[in-house]
């Protein structure tokens, strides 16, 4: 018998864990070519499933708002930027980039209702990209990326890609040592030899932190292969320093941006301290090849989300990065339940967390 759609609950289901974690953090969600290709309109993005605009204000910096005007809802990323302000297309209201109306065309002597606010949020540019965060009240920072600051580095960007898994399951695939042997046969491993070391990882500096160490084999002079060590400042973004069998050194840098709970936007760079004066497409074409290895597998993930129930899936003891990963995440989502300075507490101590784990 079917039961009555009355009897359904009508309760909207809320954020998740991770959604309300990662609104703390700063995540790239364009970059600076895309939100000028944009103008005069803003740019309409997609972060932790709320639909923003951004745009470029001049003096007033750059501006991430809510992509709805208060009106009657028209978004702000059809209209354009004007006087500073993002000027919505329907009748023309402004609002500024903390979220004030600031101009009613129909009413020129005001007044401007006091509820005229919309919801605005942090922003910055780091490394050729825009950065929003949703919720400033943890004091977290943009994942650094030494690359950037090292001028032996030449630093090229790759470009940005979607895929239809949640950021988490696409970050835990970065640092995944047991699939290179399946998924990256001859490229970065080799399947018979499908045992991967085990890394000594842990916290420092409030970052995760292992090393790897590949099997030999023959690759291509522009592969990403050799020594490896793995910095994870914040849980969605990884920096990788390679040292290379002829002494070379490059790195490879990516932040997955969460678009919603079922899809990413990958940001990344690669860079070499060698071959400046060499094309970069050969460069660019490895980690191509690389993608599209990854891509089905890594997208054909079901569900999308990354679960933090550890008997949802079945790990062992060659899943050592990704048990410390997700472990990483169930303590950052635990120290997150308050008003943000527990989280802020955590990410200071992390330190000696991993101190007391590698000890323990
Ligand atoms: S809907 Fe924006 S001004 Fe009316
Ligand atoms: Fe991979």
């Amino acid at each position: 018998m079917p039961t009555s759609s009355l009897t359904v609950s009508s309760e909207p289901a809320g954020p998740s864990d991770l959604t309300r974690l990662f609104e703390r953090f700063w995540h790239p969600v364009a970059t600076i070519e895309e939100l000028e290709a944009a103008a005069p309109h803003p740019l309409a993005v997609t972060l932790l499933g709320r639909r923003l605009a951004v745009a470029d204000l001049g003096a007033g910096g750059i501006g991430a708002v809510a992509d709805r005007c208060l009106h009657r809802s028209s978004k702000l990323s059809v209209g354009w930027v004007e006087d500073g302000a993002f000027r919505c297309g329907y009748h023309g209201w402004r609002w500024d980039a903390a979220g004030r109306c600031v101009e009613i065309p129909s009413m020129p002597d005001g007044p401007i209702p006091p509820r005229a606010c919309i919801p605005a949020f942090d922003t910055q540019i780091a490394y050729g990209l825009v950065w929003v965060r949703l919720d400033g009240s943890a004091d977290t920072v943009v994942p650094a990326c030494p690359a950037w600051a090292d001028a032996s580095m030449k630093v090229v960007a790759g470009g940005p890609y979607t895929w239809p898994v949640s950021a988490p399951r696409r970050v835990e695939n970065f640092v995944d040592l047991a699939h290179f042997a399946w998924v990256h046969d001859g490229s970065l491993g080799r399947r018979d030899t499908p045992v991967p070391p085990l890394p000594r990882i842990r916290r420092e500096d409030g970052e995760l932190r292992f090393e790897y160490d590949p099997p030999e084999m023959e690759t291509d002079e522009t592969a990403l292969f050799g020594f490896s060590r793995y910095r994870m400042p914040i849980p969605l973004s990884v920096s990788i320093d390679f040292e290379l069998a002829d002494g070379a050194r490059r790195n490879l840098w990516m932040t997955a941006s969460p678009v919603d709970d079922g899809s990413c936007r990958t940001f990344w760079f690669v860079s070499r301290d060698d071959r400046h004066d060499e094309d970069d497409g050969p460069h660019m074409d490895f980690q191509a090849l690389v993608l599209r290895e990854d891509e089905p597998l890594v997208t054909n993930q079901d569900p999308p989300e990354l679960s933090l129930d550890p008997t949802f899936e079945l790990s062992v003891r060659t899943d050592r990065v990704s048990i410390e990963y997700r472990r990483w995440l169930r303590e950052l989502v635990a120290a997150n339940a308050g008003d943000g300075t527990e989280l802020a507490a955590v990410l200071a101590s992390a330190r000696a967390l991993g101190e007391q784990r590698v000890q323990g």
